[in-house]
């Protein structure tokens, strides 16, 4: 094998191997974040979220309490690169610590460099038992 023939097999492997890096998800491509369907019950009364303004993430999603009492729940995943966003509070916004990405409590784009929303969930409260679900 002569380095023209060596050089030719390298760039295919290297070719091959890069290519489902991407499809994979991996840095800079863009995430879907609609793919599973989500059923799961949290308990409110303890824990971060029995007081407004706190959070968790389960099952890849996102629970926030609102300062105003209300409970949302997105799709923790940044529509950007994958990283799993936080709850601020004081602006009742999804932030995205990797890249700054604002995403509204629906979900909504109001920062990028995401451009994609993040899926929102239904809630429903019934008692301390809070059912999140698609
Ligand atoms: S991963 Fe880049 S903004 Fe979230």
């Amino acid at each position: 094998m002569d380095r023209k023939e060596f050089l030719s097999q390298v760039g295919i492997g290297v070719a091959a191997l890069l290519a489902p890096a991407c499809i994979g998800g991996l840095s800079g491509c863009k995430k879907n974040t609609t793919a599973t369907k989500v059923d799961f019950t949290i308990n409110t009364s303890t824990g971060t979220l029995a007081k407004n303004g706190g959070f968790l993430v389960s099952n890849s999603v996102i629970v926030a309490r609102t300062n105003a009492g209300a409970f949302i729940a997105v799709a923790a995943a940044c529509t950007h690169q994958g990283t799993t966003v936080n709850y601020n509070s004081t602006n009742d916004v999804f932030v995205c610590p990797n890249h700054n990405a604002i995403f509204s409590e629906n979900g909504s784009v109001m920062q990028g460099p995401a451009t994609i929303n993040l899926t929102k969930y239904n809630t429903t409260l019934t008692g301390t038992s809070l059912r999140v679900f698609s």
